[in-house]
């Protein structure tokens, strides 16, 4: 078509052009360029108007009509042409974003505390009404605090029981019980009167069987005062187990050898599986070891600061795992740690 002689059939094959273009576009863009070229101040709809002056007096009004109607029928189609993409992106949105409310909501996975947080918890809660404060003693120990001034000096044979491990810090171990917290807890505090327990992760080199772990949690209790007793010692532990364990428990205490207590002794339950006749997991004696005692050594004491010929105290050191194994029936010390969630779940 050329720019001269546009006819009246000339716009509606135009028409017919713009249509079918218009029918493909999809996007905002493309209707701009699209109206740029069928409706723009160069389109042949908009020269035809431009040229209408020029034409013969007998064709100029059907001409002036055909553009008009041209004109308004593409200005139409594109409007609808747009308003259809609106909406198409609308119901698009709608479709693409919405929520289902009706499915039913995810419970969220709660966690529980380790089955050790919980004993040594209510070990805490235990000691807490009878008057003890809680210590938290450093896990990475100095050789003189785990041995020396716990009376084991260098070369002791009581060494053997505590092979440990050492760190890369000269004269630095991991902690192999929760005794050195004594000295550094007397250190703070002497010459106040105490009534302490320290718990937490002690370490130990050892072969791991059903009974024995290279780590566990230990519960050190620590009284020191005037005039403390034996008695003393016997009541708190006997009163503790029984607030643990419930009033009908039975205990012992049986003489027993620590480098740092003198007397020493070990506090026996009765067996809960036997009922003390003798079984399997008591080893047919009737009874279950759950601590080591005893009355502060002076020099302990002294060492801590505090003059053994005025102060006196007792010392205990308890393992919650194996507080926890009674309890619980648990027969290996090995699930405490290995993580493994068939067994932490059935602690609630
Ligand atoms: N520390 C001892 C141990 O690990 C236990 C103990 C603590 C004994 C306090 C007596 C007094 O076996």
């Amino acid at each position: 078509m050329t720019e001269k002689n546009i006819l009246p059939a000339d716009l509606e094959a135009l028409k017919d052009e713009a249509l079918a273009a218009l029918g493909k576009l999809a996007a905002e863009s493309d209707l701009a360029a699209w109206k740029m070229h069928f409706l723009g101040k160069t389109s042949p709809v908009m020269q035809a108007f431009a040229r209408l002056p020029q034409l013969p007096a007998d064709i100029r009004p059907e001409m002036g009509r055909k553009a008009n109607q041209v004109k308004q029928t593409l200005e139409a189609a594109l409007n609808a042409h747009m308003e259809k993409i609106a909406q198409e992106l609308v119901a698009h949105a709608l479709e693409s974003e919405s929520l289902d409310v009706t499915l039913p909501g995810r419970k969220p996975r709660t966690g529980r505390l380790h089955p050790q947080t919980q004993t040594l918890r209510e070990i805490s809660r235990i000691f807490g009404d009878m008057g003890f404060q809680v210590y938290h003693s450093r896990e990475v120990e100095l050789d003189e605090f785990n041995f020396e001034l716990l009376n084991i000096p260098a070369h002791h044979p009581a060494r053997d029981l505590w092979d440990t491990y050492h760190v890369n810090i000269p004269g630095a171990v991991l902690r192999t019980h929760t005794s050195p917290g004594q000295i550094r807890y007397m250190r703070e505090h002497a010459p106040e009167p105490i009534r302490v327990i320290l718990p937490g992760m002690c370490y130990r080199y050892e072969q791991v069987t059903t009974r024995a772990e290279t780590q566990f949690n230990q519960v050190e209790v620590l009284v020191v005062g005037k005039g403390i007793t034996f008695g003393d010692l016997k009541g708190t532990l006997i009163d503790f187990a029984r607030r643990l364990y419930g009033e009908k428990v039975k205990t012992r205490l049986r003489p027993s050898y620590f480098p740092f207590t003198e007397p020493s002794a070990e506090m026996d339950v009765e067996c809960f599986i036997c009922g003390g006749d003798g079984c399997r997991v008591c080893k047919n004696n009737g009874w279950l070891e759950i601590l080591g005692c005893g009355m502060v050594h002076p020099t302990v004491l002294q060492n801590g600061g505090y003059d053994p010929a005025v102060y006196s105290g007792f010392a205990a050191g308890m393992g919650p795992e194996r507080i926890s194994m009674l309890r619980n029936h648990i027969e290996d010390i090995r699930y405490f740690w290995t993580n493994d969630i068939r067994f932490l779940e059935q602690f609630s």
